[in-house]
């Protein structure tokens, strides 16, 4: 009797400690959105790093096509410091804000008719550590770096694969926006070469898509004055004076070379007023909110900003979440100390630690790897200027030249794909969007993911 109650009594203290360190459970209702949810939305937590000391909270939609057979995505978020939930209410997911209907305090959800969810399982993460709803158990844990995010989110995978081994078999690709440029390469090579060490299970990874991403510190930020040039916002003139007097080094310049810092300063004075997430949308921010800015597309943003912010407070948002209780004071929707600006330094709990993706893209040529590149063609802050310029310095062969590519019979922006063996990059810019591809052109970058995924997904079926 005794012994069974013991046996009964450890049972239980080991379901609690299994359920403690992972946990997961299908959402079925949300507040703000009416009846069922009409699709599968599972949410958890997978302890990662030593002794999962780090509580990586997910949130994962299931394919509304064909679960069984779509493609998986893990989706990281930019910044670093970007919630998941970001993406999933307001760019990719599968929930949007019904603006009309919405007031701070009574938030309405409707479904987003161009969901990836629509084609492809997808899961989004909180990650790095101190982001959204994810945390440490101790202060060493709390710091992480572009390495270690790379690392967790390789052990993520694994870690919910063995959960949800139904997706062990799906084609898998690692993707992600932004700053994520710099660590979805390390991710998806880390998984090859584990598949080459023999490491079980085996994970079928097709390769990466990565949506405005910034690839190289110097690469990129660089780009942007070759950009303003290309955009109309300095003139042949400014352009041609800055690209010989600075030997076209725009960032970290040479402080003594007077005649390049003049002309930095001509080309500042004609971009500073320039809204760098999307060149078209006018500038506001705190110190300057002018009656100019409130256009029908900046009021939507900041009024999304506003509901993520309201909604995911909301403790019973966080119940139906399976958020824990009491561990996350206040849900911010991006963590300001993480978050990356050119040049800045490491912080105590943060190391920007990898400056540039450029060899881990070179050591995917190796492999059985598809990659897609997505840009704004109106986007300043990773332009595809500087996209374009690591693309072509990977010596790649071209399969086919630059070409427009259609949504509803309109050009939808300009395509190019490379190849070499097994590997192949189509790099395409999405016209009139911006930064956050989605939010400007939904449908567009929709079609572009799906056609993607379904030519590679059906191409290696049928061979
Ligand atoms: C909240 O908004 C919905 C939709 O606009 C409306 O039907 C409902 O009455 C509102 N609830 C409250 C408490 O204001
Ligand atoms: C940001 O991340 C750090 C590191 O994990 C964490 O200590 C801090 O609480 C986070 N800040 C917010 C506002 O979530
Ligand atoms: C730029 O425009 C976007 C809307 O496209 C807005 O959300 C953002 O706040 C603007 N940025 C600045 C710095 O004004
Ligand atoms: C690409 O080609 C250029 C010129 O032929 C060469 O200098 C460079 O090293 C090559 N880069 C790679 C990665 O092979």
């Amino acid at each position: 009797m005794e012994s069974k109650y013991i046996t009964l009594s450890f049972f239980i203290f080991f379901l609690h400690f299994i359920t403690l360190s992972n946990s997961k459970s299908i959402v079925k209702n949300l507040p703000g959105f009416d009846g069922d949810l009409p699709f599968t939305l599972e949410t958890g937590y997978i302890g990662v790093g030593e002794g999962e000391e780090v509580q990586v909270f997910y949130y994962f939609v299931e394919s509304e096509r064909n679960p069984s057979e779509d493609p998986l995505l893990l989706y990281l978020t930019g910044g670093p410091g970007t919630s998941g939930l970001y993406p999933f209410l307001y760019q990719i997911g599968p929930l949007s804000f019904n603006f009309e209907n919405s007031w701070k305090n009574n938030i309405t959800l409707e479904l987003n008719p161009n969901s990836w969810s629509k084609a492809a399982n997808v899961i989004l993460i909180d990650l790095p550590v101190g982001v959204g709803f994810s945390y440490a158990k101790t202060w060493e844990a709390s710091r992480s770096s572009d390495s270690i995010v790379a690392l967790q989110s390789n052990e993520f995978l694994r870690k919910w694969l063995a959960e949800n081994p139904r997706f062990v078999s799906n084609p898998l690709y690692i993707s992600g926006i932004s700053y994520m440029g710099i660590i979805v390469p390390k991710v998806a090579l880390e998984i090859y070469n584990d598949n080459e060490r023999g490491n079980k299970p085996q994970l079928n990874i097709k390769g990466c898509l990565i949506v405005s991403p910034l690839t190289d510190k110097f690469i990129d930020f660089n780009s942007r004055i070759e950009a303003a040039h290309r955009l109309a916002l300095i003139s042949d003139d400014i352009y041609k004076a800055t690209k010989e007097t600075c030997h076209g080094k725009y960032i970290h310049n040479d402080p003594e070379n007077i005649l390049c810092a003049n002309n930095l300063e001509r080309v500042d004075e004609c971009t500073n007023r320039i809204n760098f997430s999307n060149i078209l949308e006018p500038l506001c921010d705190e110190t300057n909110m002018k009656p100019t800015c409130r256009v029908t597309f900046f009021l939507k943003c900041e009024a999304a900003n506003i509901f993520v912010d309201a909604w995911t407070n909301n403790k019973d948002v966080q119940k139906a979440l399976n958020v824990r209780e009491g561990i996350i004071d206040k849900w911010e929707y991006t963590n300001t100390s993480i978050r990356y600006y050119l040049d800045k330094e490491d912080t105590i709990y943060y190391s920007y630690n990898v400056f540039s993706s450029i060899a881990d893209h070179q050591q995917l040529l190796a492999k059985d790897c598809q990659v897609l590149i997505i840009c704004g063609d109106h986007d300043m802050t990773f332009p595809y200027v500087g996209t374009e310029k690591w693309i072509t310095s990977l010596n790649l062969s071209i399969e086919s030249q630059w070409e427009p590519w259609f949504v509803r019979k309109q050009v939808a922006g300009y395509q190019m794909t490379y190849a070499q063996s097994r590997y192949s990059l189509k790099f395409t810019t999405i016209k009139g969007a911006g930064h956050s591809v989605a939010l400007y052109k939904p449908e567009e970058a929709f079609v572009m993911m799906d056609r993607w995924l379904a030519s590679h997904t059906y191409s290696s079926s049928s061979l």
